[in-house]
């Protein structure tokens, strides 16, 4: 791809599918499984904390047994390779909380809903990571007071990070999406942002996302398949 310096990538809970993560809008996903409501919002933690630490730390469990798939290795390696070879950035925005593209490999990945594998005291605001059940009330390795919550970002709250997101989005030559539906705000208006700052953008996805039409390249299939091809092609 000539003239591309600056890449941005997006990623969503499509990357991890076939690592056999579940997704949550997909047949039989995460939210079809659970009420959003329930596990995914500070009201659902306030109204019914044990329900969602028990959700997390299934989750959580659920995680550590998963392996990073050809694409997450695909992406680590665009990681490695990209700066040495053009003098460009590049940066992985997930909104995954797994830490698959860290296990692959890659080291500029910035999670703007949080990660599975960190605590967040509700005392102290101090975030750790915390490999272990939250269930059982910890003590924050912090302060010591028992407030631990999962290190997720949920409905309502806000994302991390986004100045240096859009601060990566205004420098971008080139977006790209990866297994995202394109259901959730921010990170579904981040295409049209790529555009309006004039770069160019590309879905990778297992079929069009709700944002495709604002995408001015695409490819369809899974992401094991679809991802390494095009970093192979980028990296010729
Ligand atoms: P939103 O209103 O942008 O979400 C829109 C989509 O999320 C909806 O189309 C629906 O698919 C889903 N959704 C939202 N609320 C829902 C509900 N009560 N029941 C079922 N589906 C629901 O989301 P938001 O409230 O503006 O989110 C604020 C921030 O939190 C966003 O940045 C979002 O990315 C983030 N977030 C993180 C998680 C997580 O699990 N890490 C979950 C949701 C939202
Ligand atoms: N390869 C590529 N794409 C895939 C694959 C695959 N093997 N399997 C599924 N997909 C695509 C689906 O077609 C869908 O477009 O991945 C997308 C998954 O969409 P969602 O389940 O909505 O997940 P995501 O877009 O990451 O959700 C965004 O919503 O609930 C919140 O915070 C949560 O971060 C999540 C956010």
């Amino acid at each position: 791809m000539e003239n591309i310096r600056n890449i941005v990538i997006l990623t969503g809970a499509g990357i991890s599918a076939e690592s056999g993560i579940d997704t949550f809008r997909s047949e039989g996903g995460l939210w079809e499984q659970h009420r959003v409501e329930d596990v995914a919002t500070p009201e659902g933690f306030a109204r019914d904390p044990d329900l969602v630490l028990r959700f997390y730390d299934m989750r959580r469990e659920s995680i550590q047994t998963k392996q990073p798939n050809p694409a997450h290795e695909a992406l680590a390696r665009l990681d490695r390779e990209w700066s040495d070879r053009t003098g460009g950035n590049l940066l992985i925005v997930t909104q995954n909380v797994d830490d698959l593209h860290e296990r692959a490999g890659a080291n500029r990945v910035l999670h703007m809903h949080g990660q599975h594998l960190n605590a967040w005291c509700t005392m102290c605001d101090t975030r750790s990571t915390w490999r272990g059940p939250l269930i059982d009330r910890p003590a924050c390795p912090e302060c010591g007071v028992a407030a631990l919550r999962p290190d997720v970002v949920w409905f309502g709250e806000m994302p991390y990070r986004m100045d240096e997101i859009y601060g990566a989005l205004r420098q971008a030559d080139l977006f790209v999406s990866i297994g995202t539906s394109g259901a959730v705000y921010p990170a579904a208006g981040f295409v049209q942002d790529a555009r309006e700052l004039g770069a160019r953008t590309l879905e990778l996805n297992l079929e069009p996302s709700q944002g495709s039409r604002w995408f001015t390249e695409a490819r369809y299939g899974p992401a094991s398949h679809i991802v390494p091809q095009w970093v192979e092609e980028l990296l010729a």
